[in-house]
């Protein structure tokens, strides 16, 4: 516990806490482009007909070791888990899609059935902090079930592309795009690559060498600038996918071609996660430094029977929003399609306004719902009142004073324009703020 004592005197001061580290608040400065970035999601999902779904933030432990795979960084070291106290492990999910099929097989939303899902909540992974890299952090996810073909594949990779269009970073973003071929494919790969670095085992890493015995395929993700060479020159899963996997890949391009979708083939690109088999993508940028994934994932035919449903294709992505909203505070003018906290600001003016003037604004409110109207509280003269106002980010403040009470009037200030005061009454000014307002949007 990081709190303690200190005697100042005879007063005795708490230490203040601090958040868990790479854990972050979201202060009332950075909520509007959260909100604008999560508006923008649920329109463009809403616009492909996915349904939304919100599972616990806790899961059994054994969901994650069965899913995203025992050798793998999450799993290995990255997991918050702890025994409860009826002595059940337990984990604060690393991701949203052993969540999302854990749930589905429960409430029979599988089987026979295709489905189109998507959520948004905080994950947890016990990774170091940097730009772009925190321990709790929030994904946007999409899930799809039952649907085999690789058109769902490219639906998929077209609503993230329509994404970052709406977004206004289209122009900064890369996508990577690879092919894993089925599980049977990928185990004599597995042991190809195993010989070939089996040849070259003084060239790799200590991780490397341990991998080789686990999960030789992510020795292919390593960042090592060492082994760059090494890496290059390993044999490419391409060269040893089934036939079904290629013509699926192959489809998959043509679609995205006729979509206008440029993409890159990685063939080093394998994720960190074990579930994947035939499409692996990954959108990357070179604007967030070291942390330049903003959106990956790929298909997980074998994920929902290893689970204990019955065999179902699968294919889904999730995105990190903070690093979405790291792309966003680069965009020009990004403020101007930010939504103010305070659109109409009430000042009131003495004791009858400050009476009259609650019960005005709460009418006000449900005459003009979508306009977001703020009351001066705590009194002051009229000097200070305006300046609240204004720091308030509102467009227009509204004066009442015992005169305005008294003639059922009210005084209209433009706090962003040069324009003049207008004395109004209550019905003029339903009609002259719908009107005022809607120019800003
Ligand atoms: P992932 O690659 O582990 O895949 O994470 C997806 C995205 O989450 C990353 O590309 C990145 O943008 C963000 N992310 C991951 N870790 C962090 C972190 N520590 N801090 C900030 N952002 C982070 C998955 O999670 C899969 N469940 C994706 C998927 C869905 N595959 C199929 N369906």
């Amino acid at each position: 516990m990081r709190v303690y004592f200190t005697a100042i005197g005879k007063s005795i001061l708490a230490k203040a806490f601090q958040a868990v580290k790479g854990m972050n608040d979201c202060l009332p400065s950075d909520s509007p482009l959260w909100q604008y970035l999560e508006q923008t999601l649920r329109q463009v999902v809403a616009s492909y007909g996915y349904s939304e779904i919100r599972m616990p933030v806790l899961e059994s432990t054994q969901l994650f070791c069965r899913s995203i795979g025992e050798v793998t960084d999450i799993v290995e070291k990255e997991m918050y888990t702890f025994v409860d106290r009826g002595e059940d492990s337990l984990t604060l999910r690393p991701e949203g899609t052993a969540s999302c099929v854990r749930a589905g097989i429960e409430h029979g939303l599988l089987y026979n059935q295709q489905q189109r899902l998507w959520y948004m909540g905080p994950m947890f992974r016990r990774e170091r902090p940097q730009k772009g890299r925190y321990r709790q952090f929030y994904q946007f996810g999409a899930e799809t079930f039952g649907l085999q073909g690789p058109d769902i594949d490219a639906e998929l990779i077209a609503l993230s592309a329509r994404l970052w269009q709406e977004l206004g970073f289209a122009d900064q973003v890369e996508l990577q795009l690879n092919s894993l071929g089925s599980n049977q494919a990928r185990e004599s790969y597995k042991q190809i690559l195993v010989d070939y670095f089996q040849q070259n085992i003084d060239q790799l890493d200590e991780d490397s060498q341990r991998r080789l015995g686990s999960n030789p395929l992510r020795i292919l993700d390593s960042k090592n600038p060492a082994m760059v060479e090494l890496i290059a020159g390993a044999p490419k899963l391409q060269q040893h996918l089934d036939q079904e996997s290629k013509d699926h890949f192959e489809q998959l391009c043509a679609k995205l071609d006729s979509l206008g979708i440029s993409y890159v083939v990685n063939p080093t690109l394998v994720r960190g996660l074990d579930y994947y088999n035939r499409t692996v993508f990954e959108w990357v940028t070179s604007s967030l430094g070291a942390q330049g994934t903003i959106c990956a994932g790929g298909r997980y035919d074998g994920l929902v029977e290893q689970l204990g449903g019955q065999s179902t294709p699968a294919c889904g992505f999730a995105m990190g929003l903070e690093r979405i909203v790291l792309m966003l505070e680069q965009v020009d003018n990004i403020q101007t399609k930010l939504s103010p906290q305070v659109d109409v600001y009430v000042c009131m003016l003495g004791e009858l306004a400050e009476k009259e003037g609650f019960i005005f604004s709460e009418d006000l409110r449900s005459k003009l719902p979508e306009v977001r109207i703020q009351n001066h509280c705590g009194g002051g003269n009229f000097k200070k009142q305006l300046k609240r106002a204004d720091k308030s980010g509102a467009q227009i403040a509204l004066i009442l004073g015992e005169n305005e009470i008294k003639e059922s009037k009210v005084a209209l200030k433009f706090l962003r324009e040069n324009k003049e005061q207008l004395l109004l009454s209550h019905e003029d000014l339903i009609a002259t703020l719908n009107k005022v307002l809607s120019k800003y949007g």
